[in-house]
């Protein structure tokens, strides 16, 4: 059984293939206790003593008159703030007479096969046989509150799955102020924190530090997860490296404001919480109404960063990314190929140099709809604009299919621009706090999705476009922040609720989509790789990872983003050269191996390629054909970065069942006068003897991590190698 309750101890022992996480009840009262997490222990194992209550402070029931330093001191499992709990917390509760105090007591507690839905959230899932999970029923008296404490546990991965219920069962009003998904605690900790943060253009790049004593996060309070950070954050030995070293991950659900903090106290303890941000949050609970917290993912390995990583690709690939399984279409995208400047004929042009390919899906980007020939009009006004498209998308799919392409469009469902026929008609649909003129970003406004009538407008509209042409993917992108929320559908007393009720009016909608047209490739986008959290991919597969597809900077956002979410999610394309972005120049060959282990597609006008580069298309979608489901469901080593050492990444994926491998080799730099280095290859089985297919060499898996693979001397910046290995004999 992956759950017990171990009544002797009064310990909760929750058990994955590697790793055991103890929940302690201490002292008559039951405050509910973080034991550990941490390496799978012996059965029978008895840590109740690092709960430390033979130290000072002595628990209440020894020493009442110290309650407010037992409290202090005391590693609670999901710390409320008030009585003393004056750490980072994961809650805080305010009374109908304004006061803020919560401790939470265990009443009672059930263990089920399986895992219950979150209502209206994405979460992870599982069947009876697959998982367990732990409800933990807590109270704060005073209160009337009733914090039930979710934990579920995979029999195949190793994470922790957590979210919290709060159900009022008072007569009062109570005001939730913070309601987070998880916290953590680790005694004696003395590592480093890792999050990731970037920009537009630049999301996800890896940053390691030594945790300091007092707070540290990162945070999103733009209303989506954003560019800038992750949610996520990571404890790690100073010493963990990629396969050796304690780590502690956690991640979030979630797609809209969060908070991810650390914190190192005056007893080197480290107190780590994820969830929603609760600035600008305010959660009113009604007498009987009850509020669910976005899950949060924990995943620890001893195998370093590695080890956390690969946990993280699995409970996400087979619990959490729906349609991990689909199809993922090689295609062309319009946007970097003529931007709005296409119609028909146009598109129909590329349809054919991309079915001369064998590519197989066409995008159409921005542009299609509306009076759109440029950003400044027409969101919100989901009708095909005939002048550019005569007949119609349906016309056009029609077409593309008779090529053997397929269709696929962008939209952004999110969104209305002032100069509109929806913003004509409904001006009030946009968010808009009253008496202020809302700020406008890429000259365009929100819709309130917190309201249904607004979604069931959007709604109305889109699968209207999608029932009239034969549309096999969907781009839905969203390009800026929330700036003025507030929503119209709220009372002024409730407007802290806006921003979650925002995410779940989007979470609505893409559920929608995806029961309406299960055929359909969903995949999100955000500027880019704005909104690229587990929360997204639980409805769409894959994400855009960012707008900047140039190969080298990609190396980044690709080794960043891979720490926690798989290959499979992420859109990568090869694109136009000189880089849009950045004016870099990389050949095309790099360019495609970058791109290989995403949702691999090109974004350029096939027909102004140069004729050697287009002959190299064939066997980059070879290439995709071949490697696309290994690097999709295997398992991920980073063996080099090239943001660290400057000269060359890779990584590696080796196959669930050992039989073959991928190195992605990519030199950024190359180096005079260095001899080949040597990159020792994990993750192969031992005594399983592999063949380098690029140079015919033949040893066992052991030979490969312990000799180490040779890399290949490339004379040149911006080259690279795909090198196989398959198992033989
Ligand atoms: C931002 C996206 O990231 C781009 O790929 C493109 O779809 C544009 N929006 C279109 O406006």
């Amino acid at each position: 059984m992956p759950i017990q309750y171990l009544a002797d101890q009064r310990v909760f022992r929750l058990d994955t293939p590697h790793t055991s996480y103890l929940i302690a009840l201490a002292d008559a009262e039951g405050f509910v206790g973080h034991l550990y997490y941490g390496p799978r222990l012996p059965e029978g194992e008895d840590l109740r003593a690092l709960l430390r209550l033979d130290e000072k402070p002595e628990p209440p029931s020894r020493l009442e008159r110290e309650r407010a330093g037992f409290y202090d001191a005391f590693p609670f499992e999901y710390p409320a703030f008030g009585g003393g709990n004056f750490r980072t917390c994961c809650a805080r509760v305010r009374s109908a007479a304004g006061g803020c105090g919560c401790t939470l007591f265990y009443e009672d507690h059930a263990i089920r096969p399986g895992k219950p839905a979150l209502p209206g959230l994405p979460a992870c899932f599982g069947s009876e046989q697959e998982c367990e999970t732990l409800e933990l029923y807590c109270t704060d008296p005073a209160l009337g509150l009733r914090v039930t404490l979710r934990y579920t546990v995979f029999t195949d991965v190793d994470a922790v799955c957590r979210s919290v219920r709060f159900e009022n069962r008072s007569a009062q009003l109570l005001t939730l102020e913070a309601a987070l998904s998880a916290g953590i605690e680790l005694d004696d900790f003395d590592g480093d924190l890792i999050t990731l943060h970037g920009s537009w253009a630049r999301e996800r790049e890896i940053d390691r530090r030594p945790l300091a004593a007092g707070r540290q996060s990162v945070y999103s309070a733009r209303g989506i997860s954003s560019h800038q950070h992750t949610p996520f954050l990571a404890l790690a030995e100073h010493s963990a490296t990629q396969t050796q070293g304690a780590c502690l991950g956690m991640t979030l659900v979630y797609s809209g404001n969060f908070l991810a903090e650390a914190e190192l106290d005056a007893f080197d303890r480290a107190r780590a919480v994820i969830g929603i941000h609760p600035e600008g949050f305010g959660w009113r609970l009604a007498p009987g109404e009850s509020f669910d917290t976005p899950e949060a993912i924990l995943a620890f390995s001893e195998s370093g960063l590695g080890g956390m990583t690969r946990a993280f690709h699995d409970v996400l690939r087979r619990h959490l990314i729906r349609g991990q399984a689909k199809h993922r279409y090689s295609l062309v995208n319009s946007w970097e190929a003529s931007y709005f400047a296409f119609d028909h004929d146009s598109l129909l042009q590329l349809g054919r140099e991309a079915a001369a390919e064998g590519i197989e899906l066409l995008v159409v980007d921005d542009g299609w709809f509306g009076r759109r020939d440029d950003d400044n009009s027409s969101l919100g006004d989901w009708v095909v604009n005939e002048e550019k498209l005569p007949g119609g998308l349906a016309r056009l799919g029609r077409e593309l299919n008779e090529m053997g392409v397929r269709l696929g469009i962008w939209l952004e469902p999110e969104m209305v621009s002032p100069d509109s026929e929806l913003y004509r008609a409904h001006p009030d649909y946009a968010m808009a706090i009253p008496g202020r003129a809302p700020t406008l970003a890429r000259n365009q406004l929100l819709l309130d999705l917190a309201r249904p009538e607004v979604r069931d407008c959007v709604w109305r509209q889109i699968e209207a476009v999608l029932r009239s042409a034969p549309i096999d993917y969907v781009k839905w992108d969203m390009n800026r922040p929330i700036t003025d929320l507030y929503s119209a559908a709220l009372p002024p007393e409730r407007q802290g609720e806006a921003a979650h009720r925002y995410m779940l009016g989007v979470y609505e909608l893409q559920e929608r989509l995806v029961s309406a047209f299960p055929h359909i490739l969903l995949e999100n986008c955000c500027s880019g790789g704005g909104r690229f959290d587990a929360g997204m991919l639980y409805y769409s597969p894959q994400i855009w990872a960012s707008d900047n597809a140039e190969a080298i900077d990609r190396l980044a956002i690709q080794e960043g983003t891979a720490l926690v979410f798989p290959l499979s999610s992420m859109g990568a394309h090869v694109a136009a050269c000189p880089s849009h972005t950045n004016g870099r120049v990389t050949p095309f060959a790099t360019r495609g191996q970058v791109a290989l282990p995403g949702g691999f597609g090109y974004e350029l006008d096939l027909a102004k390629l140069p004729g050697e580069d287009r002959a190299l298309i064939r066997g980059q979608l070879g290439d995709y054909r071949r490697y696309g489901p290994l690097l999709h469901e295997g398992d991920y080593y980073r063996l080099a970065s090239a943001a660290q050492n400057h000269a060359y990444d890779a990584y590696m994926v080796v196959a669930k069942d050992k039989s073959r491998a991928l190195v992605n080799l990519v030199q950024v730099r190359s180096r005079s006068q260095r001899r080949a280095a040597r990159l020792a290859l994990p993750g192969l089985c031992e005594e399983a003897r592999y063949k380098n297919e690029a140079t015919g060499e033949v040893r066992t898996g052991r030979g490969w991590r312990c000799g180490g693979l040779l890399l290949p001397v490339l004379e040149q910046d911006f080259t690279g190698q795909l090198i196989p290995l398959v198992r033989v004999g």
